[in-house]
């Protein structure tokens, strides 16, 4: 199916699966033509904000030049550092740090543009509630205008999306081969919206997940369960395990990514778990993927993101393609 500009215009993203596994086709298909040969300027006279709660290299560079190259205007923004700090609870007595409510804020800001585009985590101390979303939905409820997410605790659809696009290219045909999503140690606790999105966009391609995290610190196993039927549907499957070196046989992609854990006792985190030359050694040829930023010699050894194995640059660079794909047809007009 060939979308056309706007074949999405009113919708949200809030997540991976607001679009159909046949939409998140078509969207990778304009995306890997767009990657190919350009888009046209679809986008022309209409604005977009970037609101970014927490920073951001990537997302923030995609979202604006992929505007631009649809020939419209992007505006990004920083609560609390180049825009007003946004109190964000429901019956909050505003006498504290932030003038300004998510309320007024995203009215105004929908007011003046054609979509809002929202990065919204921080990490909070309940797990239950990181699934939730709820300040993306507070934005989602009160701009007025259809909103894309950015991150939000609990989903990257835009890094999924290139996630996806990222498989096709190194797999060829992505269904039935072997991926591993390994669990990876960091200095912090982070969101579970990489991992849960990385495992929507190989569920949606149809390969053979398999997910290796330490004790206690499994994804959500509702997550997983509606994951894996996903897969299944798409002729995949998805299976989990605590061994990380027997679920890197054979696996044609390893891509590494510490969250928080589900169970609060977990321990401190383990560092045996970074990925290194060792662990690569087990796969089939597997390439390294990484959403980025990652800590060196923390989350993965340097001998393995300076090795031809890293596609991490090549991850990156998808997130212009997919970003320009899904704002082509989000913002774009046909006129
Ligand atoms: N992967 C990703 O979202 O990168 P940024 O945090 O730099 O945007």
């Amino acid at each position: 199916v060939s979308l056309r500009p706007g074949a999405f215009r009113g919708r949200s993203l809030l997540a991976p699966g607001d679009c159909t596994p046949e939409e998140w086709d078509a969207l990778l298909a304009l995306a890997a033509r767009g990657k190919r040969e350009g888009l046209p300027a679809a986008c022309t006279g209409q604005r977009l904000v970037n609101l970014f709660a927490a920073p951001s290299l990537r997302t923030r560079v995609s979202m604006e030049l992929a505007m631009g190259e649809l020939g419209g205007t992007a505006v990004s923004l920083t609560p609390g550092a180049d825009a007003w700090t946004l109190e964000t609870r429901d019956g909050a007595v505003m006498d504290g740090a932030a003038p300004e409510h998510v309320r007024e804020a995203a009215g105004a800001l929908g007011a003046m543009a054609h979509g809002l585009a929202v990065r919204s985590f921080p990490v909070t101390p309940d797990p239950a509630a990181e699934l939730e979303d709820v300040v993306l939905h507070a934005y989602a409820r009160h701009a007025g205008v259809p909103v894309t997410n950015l991150e939000s605790p609990s989903a990257h659809p835009m890094q999924a999306l290139a996630d996806a696009l990222t498989l096709r290219e190194v797999l060829g045909t992505t269904v039935g081969q072997p991926v591993l999503l390994t669990w990876a140690p960091h200095v912090k606790r982070l969101p579970l919206a990489v991992p849960l999105s990385f495992l929507h966009a190989a569920a949606v391609c149809g390969c053979a997940i398999r997910v290796a995290a330490p004790a206690g610190w499994a994804l959500p196993a509702s997550r997983l369960s509606a994951l894996r039927a996903l897969a299944e549907s798409r002729g995949g499957s998805l299976a989990t395990t605590t061994d990380q070196a027997a679920a890197a046989d054979g696996v044609r992609v390893v891509y590494a990514k510490s969250w928080a854990p589900t169970a609060p006792e977990a321990g401190d985190m383990d560092r045996r778990w970074m990925v290194d030359a060792a662990l690569m050694a087990r796969t089939r040829g597997a390439a390294f993927l990484h959403c980025l930023p990652v800590r060196r010699n923390v989350v993965v050894a340097d001998a393995v993101l300076d090795s031809p194995a890293a596609r991490v640059a090549q991850l990156a660079g998808n997130r212009l393609h997919t970003a320009r794909a899904w704002l082509y047809a989000w913002l774009g007009t046909d006129r």
